[in-house]
């Protein structure tokens, strides 16, 4: 696979997005580059440590004179804590960082969360650089400033838009994700072809096995597209005024889903499918779109192997768990509405509404 760069425009300036297969030996210009000679912290979870830690961290001390920090924290969302945060923020302090300093975020969402939102309030702020290593990270978390930890109570309670400095993706990480976590990637790649396009939509139901085996040429196709995507959004609404409320497709009754089951029983790419077949199934119930629309959602779900249906949810417990929805103004939701595949519009719908068509949905099944 070749190596492809987009650059990123934010309000804070330019970065690169690297994309390809084995660019990680490219690991210590990247890094200078994007940071210049900052002393280095890296953030990284005990699964990334054991598997592809050393051979990175032996590159940079190879390819540049510093020797970098490492900090390891917890693999899986129970890293995002306020505890974690702390300890993350302590051990800096305790290597004597200041703000001349940089992190790098080595790892899947959970990391580039953690470790942006680190980045994005130690010392009021250092610059951060990502280097995803799951699916879902690489094509969407790490792209767009959003970084969070969460609460008790909720997820992404505390966060910041804080912009990376650079982001290094090399595809060869995804050989060792269980197939699950890479399989729920790609329900968000699914999103983007559903919310704005067609035929790149097409693209992923035809090369639905390729994918799935993770064959370079298809999957290339599938991340490049997109990053172009996410970073077209991001780049003219940068803190989710309008137009970037697209991507919340499928999220509205997806985080309603992962929230019911306490985030254990779906991962967040399994719910965010869930949430894009039954929010095609209230588009339809709304006359915005066709049987046949929601029946080709349905069928590009079932042909990546992400799950079809959607669990029992009763309707009191369905009013209080999208009553918490992040996008919530007053009674409504901002609702990411599909039209046709490749077309969506965002409407204020009240709560009260998105019950009784859960409702219906539940009696009467999807869609
Ligand atoms: N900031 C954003 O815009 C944004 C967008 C989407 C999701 N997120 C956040 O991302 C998080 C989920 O991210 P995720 O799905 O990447 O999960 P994750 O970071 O928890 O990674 C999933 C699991 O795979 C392991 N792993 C990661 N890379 C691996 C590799 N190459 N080989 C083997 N194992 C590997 C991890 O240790 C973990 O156990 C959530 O907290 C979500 O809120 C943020
Ligand atoms: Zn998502």
């Amino acid at each position: 696979m070749e190596i492809t760069r987009v650059d990123v425009t934010t309000k804070g300036g330019t970065y690169p997005i690297v994309l390809g297969q084995g660019v990680r030996d490219k690991i210590a210009s990247f890094l200078e580059e994007c940071l210049g000679q900052r002393p280095l912290a890296i953030v990284t979870d005990r699964h990334l440590a054991k598997l592809w830690l050393e051979p990175l961290y032996a590159r940079l001390i190879k390819d540049s004179p510093k020797k970098p920090k490492l900090i390891v924290v917890p693999a899986g969302e129970r890293a995002k804590t306020l505890d974690v945060y702390a300890s993350v923020a302590q051990k800096l302090l305790y290597f004597g960082a200041d703000r001349g300093w940089a992190l790098v975020a080595f790892g899947g969402g959970v990391v580039g969360d953690l470790a942006g939102f680190v980045a994005a309030t130690y010392q009021r702020g250092v610059p951060f650089v990502m280097v995803p290593t799951t699916l879902l990270a690489g094509v969407d978390a790490s792209i767009g400033g959003k970084v969070a930890i969460d609460l008790k109570q909720a997820k992404n309670a505390l966060g910041a838009f804080w912009q990376p400095s650079g982001v290094l993706i090399d595809t060869e990480y995804l050989s060792t994700l269980p197939k699950r976590e890479y399989v729920a990637g790609l329900a968000e790649v699914l999103k983007y072809g559903m919310i704005q396009d067609e035929p790149f939509f097409e693209f992923i139901v035809s090369n639905a096995q390729a994918l799935l085996r993770m064959d370079p040429g298809a999957m290339a196709k599938g991340i490049q597209a997109s990053i172009l995507h996410k970073k077209a959004i991001v780049e003219q609404d940068e803190r989710e005024a309008n137009l970037r409320a697209v991507l919340n497709f499928g999220h509205t009754f997806g985080h309603a889903f992962e929230a019911h089951a306490h985030y254990k029983t779906f991962l967040h790419g399994e719910a965010v499918g869930l949430g894009m077949l039954v929010e095609a199934a209230v588009a339809y119930r709304m006359g915005s779109t066709t049987k046949d629309v929601y029946a080709r959602v349905e069928e590009s779900l079932k042909a990546l192997g992400l799950p079809t249906k959607p669990p029992s949810i009763h309707p009191d417990r369905m009013k209080r768990l999208l009553s918490l929805d992040k996008k919530k103004q007053g009674a409504k939701v901002r609702f990411v509405l599909l039209d046709r595949i490749g077309s969506v519009r965002i409407e204020p719908v009240a709560i009260e509404e998105l019950v009784d068509l859960w409702k219906t949905l539940r009696a009467e099944g999807l869609p």
